[in-house]
């Protein structure tokens, strides 16, 4: 193996940051020899309306598990993240936006969001959603969309928000499965110079969807859209008449403050459950901690707000923190690859969180993008969502950062609700590719495919063997299915899907998942749920999708398809089938290669044997393993000699 580069904590940065790594080790065992005393002290980060006496009440036994923390306390998360930073900060800004045109920007400070959420809040109590309501939201990353989150917040009600790129139909089954009253959305988002028609596709969803009764329409592009009498309001009619001052609700900590829709390696996504206290408590301790973040400062996570990141880390954490957290429209590449960059430079960025597939395309572009711009402001480097390649971290510290930066390489999960895996900048030495060392309170464990543990310097299926505050409670509507998925594998652990390795000094290195979910462009996806796309078509007989090395998306999507009878192969069938994928989910599930399979390789008992397509996509065909189980051992010949490279 080749030598690993270290990058030690330059002493500068030890000496300013939050923690350094005496501090680190010191916290880190109290976080685990007593996580009641801990988190009882961190826990009062927040303000409550009541306080807790109980910290928490966990169990990971799979015939009981329930997970509740600070579960007698009481407390409002849009309080926490407005009203209580206005007697201090109220002329602060609180979001700073910048536009998909580098022309529009805008400062909303913490009092003008305050006032925003209260409008929105009253207004959606007039159209009847109250405390425990589900409300989805189907935004482009516009104020508007922190703002709707934070008033369903407000008034005690749950979001669901949908990533703004998935179809009417993936939109469609998340509004059903958590049956929300209520749609925020916007006539139309705009990303990269290019139109998202949000509200139409929020009326094909609704084709399917009785419960929904209200869709409040955010006017952004003022593009032509159609409105529905009785049915659908614009945001500006239903909020200018509305009061700023709205009473937030008293919700306990352990009611609902939303459902984010996630792929698991088996059937429809799952709507993992987050609650309030718990989570806004972590979300908060990890964004300080991790971006080493200081007041005044301005931070900027390049996600959606439809994904977990930008919950915690564009919204909840920083505001809770009382932070500058910059929202962008827009995409990296447009008007041109130095647009993140002209972005730091026009707002002073000083910390700078992204994912590995945004680095690696903006790589491929040069250095000159990226030291055309100013980056004298950045301090602080982070990565997110997928495994970073060392090539990738290099150019990121040497280009990006110009070896001044910390980069913090930060896992976590939506499940987990905020970081548990990460360097903090002023604490850990760096080894390009490795998320490091565990969070307060947060025991990895590698265990065996038996489920032992496995102890020093070594690869396995990474687990938790405790709870943290941020950790999701439920699946929405099936619990069992919770239970299921996380708990029943290895008995007494989380289990996350990830295989890890643990080197000599007790670093984690994520090696990417080991069950039926592929990461494209930081993107999760369950595999069965593009094969159930594909065989929905009438040509499809049968489809086995895996995921294969991608240099700038991490892994792509391979996909191979048996037709049925009678149907013939052809490159206007393959465009067909990529486009119907495409509708049924969205773009990010597009397949990058579709492999004609006049059979898929199976066992007697009928049990494709994935492993072995995973091999031939990935191109290693001298190590398919044993095949002689198969069924018909010739269709794996066919598949090597037909491999679409
Ligand atoms: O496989 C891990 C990968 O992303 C998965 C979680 O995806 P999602 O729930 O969409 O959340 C993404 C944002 C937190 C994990 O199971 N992953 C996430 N961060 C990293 C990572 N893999 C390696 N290194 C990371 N830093």
């Amino acid at each position: 193996m080749s030598e690993i580069e270290i990058f030690p904590v330059p002493e500068a940065v030890a000496k300013s940051a939050l923690v350094d790594d005496a501090r680190y080790q010191e916290m880190y065992k109290a976080s685990i020899d007593d996580p009641e005393a801990f988190w009882g002290e961190h826990g009062k980060r927040i303000d409550w309306i009541k306080p807790f006496t109980t910290v928490k009440d966990v169990s990971f036994d799979p015939h009981d598990v329930h997970i509740r923390w600070f579960p007698d306390g009481t407390l409002n998360v849009a309080a926490n993240c407005l009203d209580r930073h206005l007697a201090t900060r109220g002329d602060q800004t609180a979001i700073l936006w910048e536009g998909d045109d580098p022309a529009e920007s805008a400062a909303i400070t913490y009092r003008d969001l305050h006032e925003r959420v209260g409008r929105l809040g009253n207004a959606l109590r007039a159209l009847g959603v109250a405390k425990g309501d589900r409300v989805c939201i189907y935004m482009p990353m516009i104020p508007e969309a922190a703002v709707a989150m934070l008033a369903c917040a407000r008034i005690g009600a749950i979001h669901s928000i949908v990533f703004g790129g998935f179809s009417p139909d993936s939109l469609a089954n998340r509004i059903q499965d958590s049956e929300c009253s209520v749609v925020i959305t916007a006539d139309e988002g705009l990303r990269g110079g290019r139109r998202v028609p949000l509200k139409a596709n929020v009326d094909k969803a609704l084709a399917d969807c009785p419960t929904v009764r209200s869709v409040v329409v955010v006017k952004r592009t003022g593009g032509d859209v159609a409105m529905t009498e009785g049915r659908d309001v614009w945001y500006e009619d239903i909020t200018a008449s509305q009061p700023a001052e709205c009473t937030p609700e008293e919700v306990s900590a352990e009611d609902p403050l939303f459902i984010l829709y996630t792929s698991g390696s088996t059937g429809k996504p799952k709507g993992v459950l987050h609650t309030s206290g718990g989570y806004l408590v972590y979300a908060a301790m990890t964004h300080q901690y991790v971006f080493d973040y200081r007041d005044g400062e301005v931070y900027w996570c390049t996600a959606d707000v439809g994904w977990v990141t930008g919950h915690s880390y564009i919204v909840y954490g920083p505001l809770a923190n009382g932070a500058i957290t910059l929202m962008f429209e827009g995409i990296p590449s447009y008007p041109s690859a130095s647009r993140f960059w002209q972005v730091v430079e026009k707002h002073k960025v000083n910390i700078f969180y992204t994912a590995p597939t945004a680095i690696r395309a903006l790589m491929r572009e040069g250095e000159e993008p990226v030291t055309s711009c100013d980056r004298s402001s950045l301090r602080i480097l982070g990565s997110v969502g997928e495994p970073i390649n060392p090539e990738a971290w290099l150019w990121y510290h040497r280009v990006v950062g110009e070896e001044r930066c910390p980069i913090v390489d930060t896992w976590w999960q939506t499940e987990t609700g905020g970081i548990l895996i990460t360097p903090l900048p002023g604490a850990t030495a760096l080894k390009p590719g490795s998320a490091t060392r565990p969070f307060f309170g947060v025991l990895p464990v590698l265990v065996d495919g038996e489920g032992t543990e496995l102890a020093g310097a070594t690869e396995g299926n990474l687990c938790l063997a405790t709870s943290w505050p941020g950790q999701a409670r439920t699946v929405y509507g099936d619990h069992e299915r919770f239970v299921q998925t996380y708990f029943t594998t290895y008995k007494g652990y989380y289990f996350t899907g990830d295989g890890c390795r643990r080197d000599e000094d007790g670093y984690y290195w994520i090696t990417g998942r080991v069950d039926d979910v592929i990461n494209v462009s930081g993107h999760r996806m369950g595999t069965a749920e593009i094969e159930s796309a594909l065989v929905a078509h009438p040509k499809v007989a049968e489809a086995a999708v895996v995921g294969y090395p991608h240099d700038i998306k991490g892994q792509g999507i391979y996909a191979y398809v048996t037709l049925v009878a009678g149907e013939r192969e052809s490159e206007d069938l393959r465009k067909e089938l990529v486009g119907w994928v495409r509708k049924e989910i969205g773009p990010i599930a597009s397949p990058d290669v579709i492999q004609w399979a006049p059979g898929l390789p199976k066992t007697r008992s009928g049990k494709i044997m994935r492993r072995i397509l995973r091999k031939i996509a990935e191109n290693e065909v001298g190590s398919l393993g044993d095949t002689s189980t198969l069924a018909d051992p010739s269709v794996v010949d066919d598949l090597i000699a037909n491999r679409k490279s």
